[in-house]
């Protein structure tokens, strides 16, 4: 068995983090429980790009228990946890990640997997699929599954361009997935992320989010709810005003970047903070990226107009501009939350991952009728999560009564 990790006596830990991860994650172990019965997966073989952590450990280790043969390699050259990505592979999952990997080592491990010849892809940020569309294109592959919304927005482009070459999933569109994950998840790991790498208090600073995102309201929500004072950058008109009647402040960027002391970006986008900010900002400025690349801010601008530069805390590092102002920048703009922390607790990737494996499921039973097209994951499906998630955070749901349903059903009743 191949594989590619940083060193393989850290398994013993990593198993303990997989175990503790796996009590935080009721649905997926009951699909787990109904996989091994059941063996949907049965003969599968399945690669994986995706944050090798240990929410992603048990995720894999309930596909292989559905009968799935799995490969795995990091989907962020700063996301993998290495005692994880060494208890992989002891456990004979062919696992291709090391934290910090250069972006050669990166597409040679995507590749890596991709010599498995998976029947399945599970994607986060597509890359694994663009080298499927530019690179590997004879490559035949039934489905696929998708995480986030910069890779979800990829797939849109492709699938306009008519380019995909085959159905993939786009799970982070399921409700039970971006409502709780980008929302909660990324909310408090990216908090979480700054504190480890800074220790700062969040009480009475001015912390500006750009976007007001599922991701965004997150941060912002949190940020508020440790006493900072969260001002808002937006593009869109009506996500703004939701932040404003949140009771954020909403302004452009540049007037933000006078004002703020933390910077965060949750936008998909690239360049949200450039030159121009940080030519503002004041002294001591953090600035942290919370989306899926490490484009959002400009750190090669930042780079030049940089006198010099040393890494100040694990996580952090100092950039000098010429009139002595320091900018503080986290996990190197990548990903904050798994860069300089653990990623999204396992509670709220327990719903996501449940989306993963019915999204395998669901591809395998129906690859016949699916197209080369982008997917939600079925309604009922997204509600069965719910359902199970709800269960197990000891929720019960109202049942509608006959007559509440008759009148949900008719037209004729009014004032
Ligand atoms: N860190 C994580 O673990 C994690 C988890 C989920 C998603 N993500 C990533 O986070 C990013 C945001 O995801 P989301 O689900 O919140 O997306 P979203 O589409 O819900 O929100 C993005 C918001 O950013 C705004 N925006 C775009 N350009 C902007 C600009 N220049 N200035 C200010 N605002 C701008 C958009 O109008 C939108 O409201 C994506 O890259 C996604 O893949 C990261």
């Amino acid at each position: 068995m191949d594989y590619d990790i940083l060193d393989t006596s850290l398994a013993d830990g990593g198993d303990l983090r997989i175990e503790w991860a796996a009590s935080r994650m009721p649905v997926l172990e009951a699909i787990k429980e109904r996989f091994i019965k059941e063996q949907p997966l049965a003969g599968v073989r399945i690669g994986a790009c995706m944050h090798v952590t240990t929410e992603t450990a048990n995720l894999m280790l309930t596909l292989i228990a559905g009968g799935a043969e799995v490969a795995l390699c990091a989907s962020n050259p700063l996301s993998t946890q290495d005692d994880v990505a060494a208890a992989l592979a002891r456990a004979e999952i062919p696992t291709y990640a090391v934290r910090g990997e250069d972006s050669d080592k990166f597409y040679e491990h995507i590749n890596a997997v991709l010599d498995t010849n998976p029947h399945l892809v599970f994607d986060d940020g597509a890359d694994m699929t663009t080298v499927l569309h530019k690179e590997r294109t004879d490559q035949a592959v039934v489905g696929g599954m998708e995480e986030t919304t910069t890779g979800v927005i990829r797939l849109k482009a492709m699938e306009a361009d008519d380019v995909l070459r085959y159905p993939i999933v786009a799970v982070n569109d399921s409700a039970t997935k971006h409502l709780f994950d980008n929302r909660h998840g990324t909310g408090q790991s990216s908090l979480d992320g700054i504190l480890r790498a800074s220790n700062i208090l969040f009480a009475g600073k001015r912390v500006v989010v750009a976007g007001f995102g599922d991701c965004g309201w997150g941060i912002a929500t949190r940020a508020k709810g440790l006493g900072s004072d969260v001002i808002v950058t937006e593009i869109d008109p009506v996500r703004a005003v939701a932040a404003t009647m949140e009771g954020h402040r909403v302004m452009t960027g540049l007037e933000a970047a006078e004002l703020g002391e933390v910077f965060i970006t949750a936008t998909g986008n690239i360049h949200v903070f450039r030159a121009e900010h940080f030519a503002r900002m004041p002294d001591g400025a953090i600035i942290a990226n919370a989306g899926h690349f490490d484009v959002e801010l400009d750190l090669i601008a930042l780079d030049e107009m940089s006198v010099s530069r040393r890494v100040i805390r694990d996580n952090l590092e100092e950039f000098v501009l010429e009139d002595g102002r320091r900018i503080l920048v986290v996990a190197e703009g990548r990903l904050v939350n798994l860069g300089a922390a653990e990623g999204h607790p396992a509670d709220v990737m327990d719903m996501s991952f449940a989306d993963q494996a019915l999204a395998a499921e669901w591809i395998i039973q129906n690859q016949d009728e699916l197209q080369a097209k982008v997917y939600v994951l079925p309604e009922e499906l997204d509600e069965e999560v719910a359902r199970l998630k709800l269960e197990a955070m000891s929720g019960s749901l109202e049942q509608l009564t006959a007559a509440q349903e008759h009148y949900l059903a008719s037209w004729e009743h009014g004032t």
